[in-house]
């Protein structure tokens, strides 16, 4: 006998069986991944969803309803902690996390998607019974019909505190993300409230697929020639760029399942062919990514390369992501090599390079909309941590440079402590001028002061990615 069956029925009440939705039941699994074993949603849900769809009642709709229900509640986990937190009698600690993820879920449907409310209650409660049990499903029950007597623009009102007492406090709140990172972005940012808001509002966006067509293999053209009209259009700055429309399949095109192409969002196809075209006195002919997997920008530089007579090395410290590069490269149209080298005790010799990329290993401050559980793992002590490998990658960059050369130092953060104060660190030690950067990025917008660009992704449509250039002096 299990214990529901065992449990007494309410008189007039006829125990109802819970529905198994396997749609909520999957999105519960993948929560429970992120949260226990810190796996990544983005790599937790495919899996998941390859095995429910081997089912014939699970179809491409469900497989997208899953997805938003998991990356949404994620993104929106700051936001929907103060609200449940409004309607619970304890600390949020004392909540069974299993607990608190269903009631993250049913708020997300309440307050995040059109799910109307009866369904959205309802079904959450169900799955509750389903994965907690009906004791623990009654509590659900009345959490939820407390949320759902107000739509979350009422909540956040009564939630978050004023702007006007503590804005960065006021905007985690409302935009869900932790005040650290409200208050890093924003000193990078500048500016006042309406940029701040519109940049953590295009963190909770689903960004859209980009592919990369790799020069040399594909163009851009080949790639949208082969796509109806409706599922693809041309990048906004990189030539080599398609966006794909929503619920496009990068597996199902043919560049990309042959390595013509590959996805890559246009931010990091920006940095590489700036990288490739910044002006250079004297031979053009090898150049370095030192920090290369998995490959994405080394790929497009390779092809890049080839097409200016030149020789790329791509090296990458982990042996399975340099393995990872040399797939991405392979069909490159000329030569290249690809070691497995750790870049700040670098295996070739000074000078050797006309150009390179370091990309740089960061906190990816800059992508959080592509990985819905980064800001709430991330903690600013992970600065001190990228901090000395940022500078010693740069260092081993301007050395590995040609006097004249130029370097390209890149990150995935727009964080100051990782873009402009390793640059100036490096910059007091070692001899090198800044380029301007901005002249390289032809037709993008709002790229500042310079001489360093910063993309944006409520500005761009792109990750933040940061590029400084710099040259060789001596
Ligand atoms: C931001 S990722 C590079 C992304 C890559 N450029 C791309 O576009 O696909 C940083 C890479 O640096 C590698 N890395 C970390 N420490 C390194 C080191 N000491 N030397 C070389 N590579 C390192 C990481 O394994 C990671 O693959």
């Amino acid at each position: 006998m299990n214990e529901q069956s065992r449990r007494p029925r309410q008189q007039g009440k006829p125990y109802r069986r819970p529905k198994k939705d396997p749609v909520r039941v999957l999105a519960f699994d993948a929560l429970r991944a992120v949260d226990e074993r810190d796996a990544y949603a983005n790599l937790v849900l495919p899996p998941l969803l390859r095995k429910a769809r081997e089912k014939d009642d699970f179809d491409g709709r469900d497989a997208a309803l899953a997805t938003e229900l998991v990356y949404g509640t994620l993104r929106r986990q700051g936001t929907y902690d103060a609200i449940i937190a409004a309607c619970v009698d304890r600390p949020l600690r004392e909540v069974d996390p299993p607990v608190l993820d269903v009631l993250s879920l049913g708020a997300h449907q309440l307050l995040g998607t059109r799910i109307p409310t009866h369904a959205a209650v309802s079904a959450t409660v169900d799955l509750a019974r389903v994965v907690l049990g009906d004791g623990r499903a009654k509590f659900v029950n009345a959490v939820l019909r407390k949320i759902s007597r107000q739509d979350l623009d009422s909540w956040i009102e009564q939630v978050a505190p004023p702007y006007e007492d503590d804005a960065e406090d006021h905007l985690a709140v409302v935009h869900s993300h932790p005040r650290w990172i409200v208050s890093a972005l924003w000193d990078s940012l500048g500016g006042g409230r309406a940029g701040i808001e519109d940049l953590l509002a295009a963190d909770n966006e689903r960004p859209e697929v980009t592919l990369v067509a790799r020069p040399g293999r594909a163009t851009a053209d080949d790639i949208l020639g082969a796509l109806d009209a409706e599922s693809a259009l041309p990048g906004r700055w990189s030539p080599y760029a398609v966006r794909m429309s929503e619920g496009g399949e990068p597996g199902a095109v043919d560049a990309v399942r042959e390595g013509r192409a590959g996805v890559q969002d246009e931010g990091s196809q920006l940095v590489a062919i700036a990288l490739a075209n910044a002006p250079l006195d004297g031979p053009d002919k090898a150049w370095l990514d030192g920090c290369a997997g998995p490959g994405g920008k080394a790929a497009m530089l390779a092809g890049l390369a080839a097409e200016r007579g030149a020789v790329l090395l791509a090296s990458e410290k982990q042996p399975h992501r340099a393995g990872l590069v040399a797939k991405a490269l392979a069909g490159n149209p000329g030569p290249y090599q690809v070691i497995a080298a750790d870049g700040t005790r670098p295996p070739w010799r000074s000078g050797t390079f006309d150009r390179v990329l370091m990309d740089v290993p960061c906190t990816g401050l800059g992508a959080l909309r592509r990985r819905p559980e980064a800001r709430w793992r991330r903690r600013p002590a992970d600065l001190d941590g990228f901090a000395p490998l940022q500078r010693g990658l740069l260092r081993t960059a301007l050395d590995s440079v040609r006097v004249g050369g130029v370097v390209g130092y890149a990150t995935c953060s727009p964080h100051l402590a990782e873009t402009r104060a390793v640059v100036d660190d490096v910059l007091k030690q070692q001899k090198g001028e800044l380029l301007d950067a901005r002249p390289l990025f032809p037709g993008v917008p709002a790229l500042g002061d310079g001489p360093d660009v910063q993309l944006w992704p409520h500005l761009h449509g792109t990750d933040a990615m940061y590029l400084a250039l710099i040259r060789r002096t001596g």
